[in-house]
């Protein structure tokens, strides 16, 4: 079911810092920020070649980003995202199994413009875990 890995997401208190981070420190190539009301956060993409780094700030008071930076003030490793054929054939073959959706079990259109879901990290050696349509 899993295809590629198509991200890994970090959770960052500065945006802005953390680009000059990975842009100028360590010589990547990071996107344009990209705000996602829907999401709750601001985003950059840093290509490393096989795959992504995505840098996620808080975006507003409902953010689920802000609880996290909460408990994890310098920023960490917030989500892995797989690519998957088709996200509802996904999502129904694992609630199936067993795991958990979040939210309202419906996909999102996410950052890359393609329908996502998160899957609860308690179901995936507490790890949240993205899917995203191919
Ligand atoms: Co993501």
């Amino acid at each position: 079911m899993l295809d590629r890995l198509n991200h890994v997401a970090i959770a960052v208190p500065d945006l802005d810092a953390a680009t000059a981070t990975y842009r100028d420190t360590l010589g990547a190539a990071v996107s344009a920020p990209q705000v996602l009301p829907e999401h709750g956060v601001t985003v950059v993409f840093v290509d490393v070649g096989n795959t992504k780094i995505e840098l996620l700030e808080p975006l507003g008071q409902d953010s689920p980003i802000a609880a996290f930076l909460g408990k994890n003030p310098s920023g960490g490793m917030h989500h892995v995202c797989y690519e998957v054929d088709d996200i509802l054939v996904a999502r129904d073959r694992l609630k199936a199994a067993g795991a958990r959706v979040l939210g309202d079990g419906e996909p999102k259109i996410g950052a890359h413009g393609k329908p996502v879901l998160f899957l609860h990290p308690k179901d995936f050696s507490g790890t949240l875990v993205e899917l995203e349509q191919r």
